[in-house]
């Protein structure tokens, strides 16, 4: 790789210290991947493909597979987006790294998702503390070709704009929501329940750590729940939120959150892994797959 990422700032939110990057759109330098880049790429596509099955919700799989990524090498940004066009109108820009927050809002209202043009060196195949390109787009691209999960993506990105005209707290909630949906969430399928979430399937260890380890709590979606709810970002989750459906994900998150807000305002947070008196909570089943309490 012939350039480097332009770190400018460091920025303190709920996720603790975070970097963030310079801000501008840049063209995917695709020449310049080395063989060692598309090399990386291929040893976690393969990896994370040969255990998703069963594991990742049907729509993220054939999502992948319908955009034509392959485990073949680094896919190219305009590739990607004749296809995401086609499917949402969503389409792929080229960023340096993590947005400021408002940016980031503003592109996802407009339905562009940004993702980090550099992929992370060999030694960082199983962590690394930042979102690279493996993560932005194994992770979260395949979805956006689901219309139900692009309508939810530019939905949350007005949502934040909206957040950030009313404070920090709002801006704290919505983040808690993103966290717990967009990259940590489950869903329970006829078939048992399913990783969605980008931060869990870019994860090998986080993907098999999410649904079966005794672990980590794993309780039914509700928004206010979610919003008062802190996480972790050095670890793998204490709790995972579940979903009925993507509908159900729509439909709760479709009122104005305004009074939320304000109701939020009042309450303290909870913390990340603790189970409330009236949790929904997913237990493993006896037999294959999962069932909620009322179930067995
Ligand atoms: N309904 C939310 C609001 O009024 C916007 C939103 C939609 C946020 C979807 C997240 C996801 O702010
Ligand atoms: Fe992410």
């Amino acid at each position: 790789m012939n350039s480097q990422p332009r770190r400018v700032e460091n920025l303190h939110t709920d996720k603790g210290k975070v970097p963030v990057y310079a801000t501008g759109v840049v063209d995917q330098p695709w020449d310049d991947y080395s063989a060692d880049d598309h090399a990386t790429w291929t040893t976690l596509y393969a990896r994370q493909r040969e255990i998703l099955p069963g594991r990742a919700c049907n729509e993220f799989l054939d999502a992948q597979d319908a955009m034509g990524m392959t485990a073949d090498r680094i896919p190219k940004f305009s590739d990607l987006n004749v296809e995401l066009g086609k499917a949402t109108g969503w389409s792929l820009i080229g960023v340096e790294g993590l947005l400021p927050e408002l940016d980031f809002f503003d592109h996802l209202a407009n339905r562009r998702f940004p993702v980090t043009w550099w992929i992370r060196r060999p030694d960082q195949i199983d962590y690394i503390e930042e979102p690279d390109l493996f993560h932005d787009l194994f992770g979260h691209v395949p979805l956006l070709m689901n219309p139900m999960f692009a309508d939810y993506m530019q939905a949350y990105g007005e949502g934040g704009l909206k957040a950030h005209g009313i404070g920090e707290e709002a801006l704290q909630a919505l983040t808690r929501l993103y966290w717990y949906t967009v990259e940590f969430g489950l869903i329970d399928t006829p078939e048992g329940l399913r990783i969605y979430g980008a931060g869990i399937v870019s994860s090998k260890g986080e993907s098999i750590h999410s649904l079966e380890s005794d672990a980590p709590n794993r309780i039914g979606f509700d928004v206010e729940r979610i919003m008062r709810t802190r996480y972790r970002i050095d670890t793998y989750q204490k709790t995972y939120f579940v979903i009925d459906s993507f509908a159900q994900l729509m439909r709760a998150t479709e009122p104005d959150f305004t009074p939320i807000y304000a109701r939020l305002a009042e309450l303290e947070s909870l913390p990340a892994g603790e189970v409330q008196g009236d949790d929904r909570v997913f237990h493993r089943g006896t037999g294959e797959g999962w069932a909620t309490d009322g179930d067995i």
